[in-house]
Order: C-alpha cells, then structure tokens, then sequence
C-alpha cells in the first residue's frame, strides 16, 4: 500500500518543541503527524495516509463509540548512541495486534504494513525522539470500528487504524524508586474466556476503579487477582509481574504464565529470554498472594517488580490487601531488577549487543 504524505503547513516551531523534548511527561504531546488507514470488509486496507496530526471527524453511530470495538499497542522508538532511531521489536507487537483483533472480531493487519506505518511516521517527526537517558517516542498503534451502526447482530465491516506518537519520559514520576500494591478483592481485570489477553481498551477502562480503590488505600498500583479464587496473581497495573526467588549465583524468576488472562507482554518476554543469558533461570508458573507473602516474609523472595514497555521496570515494595501487609526486599530496587533493566535498555539504546536483533532501525 503507498501513503498518500501531507505534511503539516504550520509544524511546531523547533524552539517550542526542544522545550516539550526537555521535559516531555508522559502521553501528553504529540508529534506533528499522524497515521491513518481505512479498513472496509470485501476491499481490505486501503487509503493510507500520512497526515497532520489532529482531531478525526467521527459519525456519532461509529461502532466503537457504543461497543468498544478497538485495541490498541504500545511501542517505543528510541534515539540510539550513534543517533540513529530504531525500534523495539515492532513485529512482536504488530503479531500481538493481529491475536487481539481476532479476539475483537477485526480485520488483520499486514504486519509489514504496521511496522512501514511506524516507519514512516517516526521518519517524517524524527526530530521529536527525544534523547535523553530513559526517554524516547511513544508509538501508539491502535484501531476501532467505525461502522455506523447501533446493531450488535454482527460485527463491524469498516475500520481506521491509526498511529500517533507522544515524546515520552519516565511513566512513574517516582522513576525506579520501588511502588507499593493494593490486592483487589472487589475488582477483577480478566477472566478466563474474556478478553484479557487482547490488548482492547475496555479492560483498561474497566481497570480505572481498581487504580482508584488502590490510591484510596494508601498505595500507588493495583495487583490483579485471579476472577475465580481472588488468590492468584495475574498482573500489575497494566504491566506483568516478575518474582525473584534466590539472590546472587542462585537467583531464579518465577512470573505467572499466559494464562488467557493476561496480557502477553513484550517486555516480559524480554526478559525471560535476557535473564537465563546472565545466568536467571526462568520458570513460568502460578502464585498465589499467601506464597507471595510467606515468600517475602521467609526471605526465600528477594525482589518483585513489575514490567512493561512504557515503565521498563517498576519495582514493587510493599503489598497490601484488606487483611494483609508485607514488604519486599528492602524496599529499595534489587540488583536482579536493576540487572535486567540495565541488560534491556542497552539493548534498546545501542550500547549493549543486540543477540536477537530486536532494534529494528529506522
Ligand atoms: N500488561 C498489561 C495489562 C499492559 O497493558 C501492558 C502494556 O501495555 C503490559 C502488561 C506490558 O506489555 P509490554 O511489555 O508489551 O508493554
Ligand atoms: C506499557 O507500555 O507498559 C503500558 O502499560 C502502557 C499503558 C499506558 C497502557
């Protein structure tokens, strides 16, 4: 497919964006372009576009106003050592939006268009990668039914799949300074046979109470339980959760497996695939809030820490649920924690080797 490219006659002037660059927050600018594509049943993609960014005229009957046919992804582009752009691993999430569409009954995307998409938008607003240490361009890839129609006997036939991307700093303003955990008794994330694993908007609006049960009692993050017994622990905010049991030489992981619930997170994988490299063995398995805690109160866990594209790593280190309250290690962020976020930001950021060739340069 070739875009059709219109820039933007009034781009933001350098000196107003080098003032965003210096200090860009999270998910609050946006560069001076944007993707769209058109989906229609019987014609697939079509009308690829590269535009100025801005707002999107919306038939109010649009599918996806009333039933939340959409899912989204998350990437980042990164301004590596030697100036170069690249980005991470952007056909793992490409693949990762197919499995949600077909959970959301939407078209597949070619995954060679997605990644041609990112590149031609991180190309035309590549002065908006920031670069400074722990920042880069958050892509945000995400699609939605646009359908007119109130019917919910069948599915969307039309579709826009967009790109924007939003100069990014920390995602914690605490940075790795470690967070504590509130255990939801009252609110579930997922079920089995839901849509947990698909990466769709509804699950993070139905998160939003959770969050705000957790800060009401005192903690910055809500831990998912499992829906049936409420004793399993699925994920973190929205990012996955990684133990270590052991320290030194005899450091192991243990993070709960994809159990159709979770979301099959890109950093995660990272990580299990980083960590056996330095010597972490690896176990995907289950665990339960009780053996979390006799685990920490015993010693036997040394660190917990959540982890996700948008956060890297974010050690957790105190839980708390309505009747229970421990803490993890020492409260500061752990060597293993440390260990891994270093391995995969030097990755990310060109000054580490790239053995699975993830960077995917611009
Ligand atoms: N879990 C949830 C619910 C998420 O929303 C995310 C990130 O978007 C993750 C985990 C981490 O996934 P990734 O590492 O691909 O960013
Ligand atoms: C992540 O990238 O880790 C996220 O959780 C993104 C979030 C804003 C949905």
């Amino acid at each position: 497919l070739d875009f059709e490219i219109t820039l933007t006659e009034r781009p933001t002037p350098a000196a107003d964006r080098e003032a965003i660059l210096a200090d860009p927050g999270w998910g609050m600018h946006f560069t001076d372009h944007m993707i769209t594509i058109r989906y229609q049943e019987g014609k697939g993609w079509y009308d690829a576009r590269l535009e100025p960014y801005g707002p999107i005229p919306m038939d109010p009957a649009s599918q996806v106003l009333h039933y939340s046919q959409e899912l989204f992804e998350g990437l980042k582009a990164y301004r590596q050592a030697d100036g170069s752009i690249v980005t991470f691993r952007p056909y793992a999430n490409a693949a990762r939006m197919n499995r949600s569409a077909q959970r959301m009954a939407m078209p597949q995307i070619p995954e060679q268009l997605f990644v041609d998409a990112l590149e031609l938008l991180v190309g035309t607003d590549k002065d908006w990668v920031p670069g400074k240490e722990g920042q880069s361009l958050y892509l945000r890839p995400f699609m939605f039914a646009t359908t007119r129609a109130l019917g919910v006997n069948r599915p969307a036939d039309e579709f826009l799949f967009m790109v924007i991307a939003s100069p990014s700093g920390l995602y914690y303003p605490r940075g790795i300074k470690p967070v504590s955990v509130w255990l939801s008794q009252d609110y579930v994330r997922a079920a089995p046979g839901g849509t947990g694993e698909a990466k769709t908007g509804g699950n993070y609006a139905a998160s939003f109470a959770g969050q705000a049960e957790a800060v009401a009692n005192g903690c910055d993050q809500v831990v998912w339980l499992d829906a049936h017994e409420h004793r399993w622990v699925e994920e973190v905010g929205s990012m996955n959760l990684i133990f270590v049991y052991g320290e030194g030489s005899s450091a192991r992981l243990l993070t709960p497996a994809l159990n159709g619930a979770l979301l099959a997170g890109i950093t995660r994988d990272s990580m299990l695939k980083l960590a056996p490299d330095l010597g972490i063995p690896v176990e995907e398995g289950k665990i339960s809030i009780e053996e979390w805690q006799e685990g920490c109160e015993s010693g036997a866990i040394s660190e917990v820490f959540g982890c996700g594209t948008a956060a890297i790593i974010s050690p957790v280190g105190r839980a708390k649920g309505t009747d229970r309250e421990w803490t993890i290690g020492t409260g500061e962020p752990g060597p293993v924690s440390m260990r891994l976020r270093e391995e995969l930001i030097g990755i990310q950021y060109g000054t580490k080797p790239d053995p699975y060739g993830w960077v995917h340069k611009i």
